[in-house]
């Protein structure tokens, strides 16, 4: 259950919703050959951890986000509702320009335009080259053989005490040597507390605390 800002803003979720459930009937019937298809889809982080995502951002405050994979939008707009809620900023980055083009729409449709910054590209490049005030909280959900280099692109943006929540840690089983390979470099940085959390298709949450270099 997420307390949205606005009717507005829950309208378009209860659309994501809708939305969903039907992709669920489709992927079902395309089987093996849903990858194949994937940019068709929403690939959402699902509304266990948009809850969960959607709290964190209220109870901490963070004042810059960035999304990493913004899709058509569902992640988007519960980022962007928590955003406004705390007085936020959300930065969110995409390849393909006609899932952006779907997710401006309904975040202008969920009013919610004015917290979000959208951007079109390679998101590890255009991370590099943000020149903003540090991200206090970052959504890594692209495709999983970029979190490694997307890790090395924020972690140098990361603020201190900001969090880092990466999605598909368990599902899909194709993507478990990239979440391994993820896992594997966070444990590298000595100043980011990292832990598992089994909710949707598996986050990997960190916390970027500069005190805490003495992990066991
Ligand atoms: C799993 S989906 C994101 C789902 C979204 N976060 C949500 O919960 O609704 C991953 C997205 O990353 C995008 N993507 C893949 N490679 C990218 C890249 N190099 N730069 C930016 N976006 C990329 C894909 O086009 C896709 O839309």
């Amino acid at each position: 259950m997420i307390a949205f800002s606005s009717p507005a803003a829950a309208q378009v979720y209860s659309e994501y919703e809708g939305r969903i459930a039907e992709e669920q009937v489709r992927a079902a019937a395309l089987g093996k050959d849903l990858f194949a298809h994937r940019d068709e889809f929403l690939l959402p982080v699902g509304p266990e951890v948009g809850a969960f995502l959607h709290s964190l951002i209220l109870a901490r405050r963070p004042a810059r986000l960035l999304e990493l994979g913004t899709s058509y939008g569902y992640s988007t707009l519960i980022l962007a509702d928590a955003a406004r809620q705390v007085d936020a900023r959300l930065v969110t980055m995409e390849l393909a320009d006609y899932k952006q083009a779907e997710a401006r729409r309904q975040i202008s449709n969920a009013g919610l335009a004015g917290s979000v910054e959208f951007r079109l590209g390679d998101a590890v490049a255009m991370t590099h080259a943000d020149t903003g005030a540090d991200f206090e909280f970052v959504l890594l959900d692209i495709w999983k053989e970029l979190y490694v280099p997307c890790l090395q692109a924020f972690y140098p943006k990361l603020a201190a005490e900001g969090i880092v929540a990466a999605d598909n840690m368990v599902e899909p089983v194709y993507a478990r040597d990239s979440a391994r390979a993820y896992r594997q470099a966070l444990g590298n940085l000595s100043d980011m507390q990292t832990t598992l959390l089994p909710i949707g298709s598996g986050i990997e949450l960190s916390v970027r605390w500069p005190a805490g270099h003495h992990k066991l």
